[in-house]
Order: structure tokens, then C-alpha cells, then sequence
């Protein structure tokens, strides 16, 4: 048996949706994490501070009585929209806390995206000034780009030459899924990243060769082995500049199992048994509390956590859900019900 005790973890990237989805999901997340960068990627997206505010109101008014020490941490949505001014007064209050670029398109509500980084260097001076971190989803749009090589084009088209014009501003590159992505961080000390638990666990032939696995499906899309390794590599290295952002992000089954499946993996229950899993099985488990909380917690500059959480490498005992239901009637697919039915956790506050 292995079992370890870690500081109680944060979530530096999740999606916490909004109405009844939001009421579904949010127990997960406040029962398991204590920071969380909430993304602002619902409709319409979070452009101002006063939207942050009450969206994080939202989200606080639907945590239940059982979270252990959950804080919710809002992310703006790049975009014109946003007001400098606003901007810079929701940072000095501390409502805001980032701001996430996603390119137009690329993923779930992109919509309001951007089509060029460099095209909002005047809102970039304001996090450089405020020493506020720039989210990054890194991957590029160009029809005639391959998927699996977009975020590696992303990077040097797009990334690239922005660290150099501002050597700055701190990014965080999320969810990097890739070698190049794992490179492209270690070789710009500007730069963190977050890793998912599904990109960790989890390469393109799981999503694709056994019958297509809808509940796989995210972006960036689930890599090579190859990039898998790279990524496991990075996660169990202790590298500061690597740490956990789940990127739970709940789909409705019946958005999920079409002709078009809804790019996103709901992680929020299981997540952490399954990167528990990935460092047992890398003979990592002394690296775990780095990546799932001290990493973060340098990165954005927070204090360690009270709490702490441990994981027992023994059966459960009883059989563990596999969906959630929305009071409207939705199910959402768990993901990793197999890796969680091997830990046991507990928490000591
Ligand atoms: C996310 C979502 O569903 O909001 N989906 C995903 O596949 N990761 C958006 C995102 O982070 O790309
Ligand atoms: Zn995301």
C-alpha cells in the first residue's frame, strides 16, 4: 500500500459554468480544492469587474456547507470589452485576479475570442504593471493546421513573439498537452503552465482506438504518448513552473454523445485520484504536493494552505457514481471513476 499526506490542493484552471450546471458541479470542486481560477467562459463571457464579482457571488451562493476552505478566483475574458480602467480597478481590489486569452474559436465559447495576442498589448501593460498573470489558451486556429501540432504553432506564432516584446508579462500557458508546450515553458522563465489530470493520464489512442470516446474529448485534444511522457516528465520533475489546473469542464451528455461532441472533461470528482495514480505509478508520490500546491501557490504568490489531504492507495469499499444529474435533468459523466476506485481520501482541517 502507499498512501501519502499533501498540502489541500488548488485548481488553477476549472470551469464552474453557470444556473443549474453550476449548482451540480460546484460541490466538487469546494470538497477537494481551495484556490481556483475560475474560467470566464460562460455566456455572455466575464468582461467586467462587476460581472466578476457577481458571477463569484453566483458561485459562492451554490458552494454547499461540506467545502473545506474553497476560494474562488476570477479570470477576466480577453476581449475588447474589457475597460483598462476597470481592469486595473478590479486587480487593485482583488476581484480580478487574470486575464484568459482565448484564441477565436478553438474551443467551448470562444466566440468572443481573440484572432492576434500582440493586438492587445495596451490591456498586456496593465498585467505587466500589476504583476497580474496572462492565461493562455495556446492553440491556433488555421483550418489547414493539423490539430494535433496547434498548440506547438500557437507557441511560436503567436506566444513567442509576444514573451519577447514583453519579457514582463508573466503567462501562464494552460492545459500544455504537448512536448513542444512542456519545452516552450522550460525555455521562457516568463512562462508557468498548468497540466490536467486527463492530459497526464490519457494519450490519443485511449480517445480514438477502442470506439471514439466522446468523454475524452477536449482541447487542445489529448496528444501522443510522446507528448503524454513529456508532460508526466514535467509534472513529476518538481519544476516550479508546473502545476495543477484541472480544466473541468461539465458538458451535458446529450452535448456530448452527437454527430459533434462538446470539447471538455469533467474532472472535478476524480481529478486528483487520477494524478495520484500517474505519480504512483512513476514511482512520484514525494512530488505530488509540489505540483497539486506549493507550485501554484509560488506561482500566483499565495500562502500554503492549513488543510491537508490524504491519499491511501486501498479499494474503495462501495461503488462510486459514475454521472451527476442538473436539477433539470442533464447527466454529466465523471471522469476516472476507475483510478478514484483504487484511493481512499481524507481530509485532516
Ligand atoms: C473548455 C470548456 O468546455 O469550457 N473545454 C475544453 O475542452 N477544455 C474550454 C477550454 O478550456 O478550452
Ligand atoms: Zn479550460
Amino acid at each position: 500500500m502507499s498512501s501519502i499526506t499533501i498540502p489541500f490542493p488548488d485548481d488553477w484552471h476549472v470551469h464552474l459554468r453557470d444556473g443549474d450546471m453550476l449548482d451540480a458541479v460546484v460541490g466538487y470542486t469546494a470538497r477537494r480544492f481551495r484556490y481556483s481560477m475560475v474560467m470566464p467562459n460562460v455566456v455572455p463571457p466575464i468582461t467586467s469587474t462587476a460581472e466578476a464579482e457577481k458571477y463569484r457571488d453566483r458561485i459562492l451562493a451554490s458552494t454547499p456547507d461540506d467545502a473545506v476552505d474553497f476560494r474562488p478566483v476570477m479570470a477576466l475574458y480577453c476581449s475588447p470589452d474589457i475597460d483598462l480602467a476597470d481592469l486595473r480597478a478590479g486587480i487593485d481590489s482583488g476581484v480580478v485576479a487574470a486575464v484568459k486569452y482565448y484564441p477565436a474559436g478553438a474551443t467551448t465559447n470562444s466566440e468572443s475570442g481573440g484572432t492576434s495576442l500582440l493586438a492587445f498589448r495596451d490591456l498586456f501593460e496593465v498585467l505587466a504593471d500589476t504583476d497580474t498573470r496572462l492565461l493562455v489558451h495556446a492553440e491556433a486556429t488555421d483550418p489547414a493546421i493539423d490539430i494535433f501540432d496547434r498548440e506547438a504553432a500557437f507557441l511560436e506564432d503567436q506566444l513567442a513573439p509576444l514573451c519577447e516584446a514583453m519579457p514582463e508579462l508573466l503567462v501562464t500557458v494552460e492545459h500544455v498537452s504537448t512536448r513542444a508546450g512542456v519545452d516552450f515553458v522550460a525555455t521562457h522563465p516568463q512562462c508557468a503552465a498548468t497540466v490536467t489530470p486527463h492530459h497526464l493520464a490519457r494519450e490519443r489512442s485511449d480517445l480514438l482506438a477502442d470506439g471514439m470516446r466522446p468523454d475524452l474529448y477536449c482541447k487542445p485534444v489529448i496528444n501522443s504518448s510522446d507528448d503524454q511522457a513529456a508532460l508526466i516528465d514535467a509534472a513529476t520533475s518538481g519544476d516550479p513552473a508546473f502545476m495543477l489546473g484541472t480544466d473541468s469542464a461539465p458538458h451535458p451528455t446529450t452535448a456530448k454523445y452527437g454527430p459533434k461532441a462538446k470539447a471538455g472533461v469533467f474532472n472535478a470528482a476524480y481529478g486528483l485520484e487520477v494524478v495520484a495514480d500517474v505519480f504512483r505509478n512513476h514511482g512520484a508520490l514525494d512530488q505530488l504536493g509540489a505540483f497539486v500546491s506549493s507550485n501554484g501557490c509560488a506561482v500566483y504568490g499565495v500562502d500554503a494552505p492549513e488543510a491537508t489531504l490524504e491519499l491511501s492507495h486501498e479499494p474503495v469499499d462501495r461503488d462510486l457514481a459514475t454521472d451527476l444529474s442538473t436539477s433539470s435533468g442533464d447527466s454529466v459523466v465523471l471522469f476516472g471513476t476507475e483510478e478514484a476506485s483504487q484511493w481512499t481520501v481524507t481530509v485532516h482541517n
